[in-house]
């Protein structure tokens, strides 16, 4: 009989990295999908399932929104139930959020081994939800994906080495996959008749530039002020701190739009002149893509791509926002700090090894 391994994913990010390796655990072993229900939007969640092919989740737990403790807490109760009920031999989980948070810790209760894809990132700003999540997740699991050397020195500093695989980005497997279909399939530049370089790509969903009035404001004064338009897919809660701030911009110069699908935002990415996002699998997507980003942080847990001069940190600041979208870092793209896109394999290769 076939090993049972329980997947637990939840939000947009954890959609994008299931899918390449879903695909091939179920030729070994049994998956379980379970979808916590932390993003439930059609746009944030089914979209993606289409879109990559992921099986419906056997469970979906639709625990939703909420404060950081009551929505972990639901999640870790829920959780706990369907691992009682499974006797998995496996718990997967997937990057920093809440989900992963509470998925890991389920797992670790009950003795069941857990593994950890994107284990070893740390931003070493503590404010973040995702760091603790990270960090506890990483601490309690059994086998650490890592997807970069940074990652494999925080985790020896952490003396969490013994565990740690380096198997480079599981995000870029879904990308090399997904960009030839992206340039078939996806009509957004003729939807929102957009010309290749002639429009920048904005994000912004973490809670340090959404919820802080004066930072949200910051951004989006510094993009108005920019030489093209800014095509800006909202995260809902993005959206909805616009609305309740009642901050006012032109309109016609950054271009609100719901979150885009996976197929669209790979477009959008491709042939705009830059990326400004605080999202972390942007800045890689954008990487992988050759295209330079603006992060709207003080920091990034991919300090490849700072280092190499193709992304640059602007935090909330106005002016070097604007500065670095007009500026061309001349960047070369021929380095791969996260591997290949065989990532899948990779994690395939340990887990038959152990499980
Ligand atoms: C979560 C992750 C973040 C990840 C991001 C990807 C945590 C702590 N954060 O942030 O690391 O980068 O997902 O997008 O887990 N909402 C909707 N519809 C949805 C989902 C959310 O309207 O489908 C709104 C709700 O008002 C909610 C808010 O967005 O309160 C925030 O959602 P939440 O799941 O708490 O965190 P994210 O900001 O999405």
């Amino acid at each position: 009989m076939k090993k049972k391994i329980i997947s637990i994913i939840g939000a947009r990010p954890q959609f994008i990295k299931c899918a390449p390796l879903s695909g091939v655990l179920r030729e070994q072993y049994k998956e379980i999908l379970v979808h916590t229900g932390q993003h439930y939007d059609r746009n944030m969640s089914r979209l993606f399932f289409e879109e990559l092919n992921i099986p419906y989740p056997d469970y979906n737990l639709g625990i939703g929104s909420g404060s950081h403790g009551e929505q972990t807490g639901k999640m870790l109760q829920a959780i706990e139930k369907v691992l009682l009920k499974e006797k998995g031999n496996l718990v997967l989980c997937y990057g920093d959020t809440n989900s992963t948070l509470a998925a890991a810790l389920a797992g670790a209760k009950l003795n069941i081994p857990v593994a950890h894809v994107e284990a070893g990132l740390r931003s070493f700003d503590r404010s973040m939800p995702e760091e603790s999540n990270r960090i506890i997740a990483d601490h309690v699991s059994d086998f650490l994906f890592v997807p970069s050397k940074a990652g494999m020195r925080n985790l020896k500093k952490e003396g969490l080495e013994d565990r740690a695989y380096m198997v480079g980005d599981i995000m870029y497997d879904a990308l090399l996959e997904n960009i030839p279909i992206a340039m078939k399939r996806s009509d957004i530049m003729d939807r929102m008749a957009l010309k290749k370089n002639e429009y920048y790509l904005a994000t912004v969903h973490r809670a340090s530039n959404t919820d802080d009035r004066q930072n949200l404001a910051k951004i989006l004064q510094a993009f108005t002020e920019l030489d093209k338009v800014v095509v800006f897919p909202a995260h809902p809660r993005t959206a909805g701190f616009i609305k309740k701030y009642s901050i006012q911009f032109d309109k016609k110069k950054v271009r609100i739009i719901p979150p885009a699908g996976y197929l669209d935002i790979l477009k959008l990415v491709k042939y705009c002149s830059k990326v400004l996002t605080d999202s972390g699998g942007l800045q890689k997507e954008a990487f992988y893509l050759k295209r330079q980003v603006v992060v709207l942080r003080e920091e990034s847990e991919w300090t490849e791509l700072v280092e190499h001069g193709v992304s640059r940190l602007a935090g909330t600041d106005r002016t070097r926002i604007i500065k670095y979208a007009l500026t061309d870092f001349r960047s070369k793209w021929n380095f791969y700090p996260y591997g290949k896109g065989d990532t899948a394999e990779r994690i395939m290769r340990v887990l038959k090894n152990n499980i």
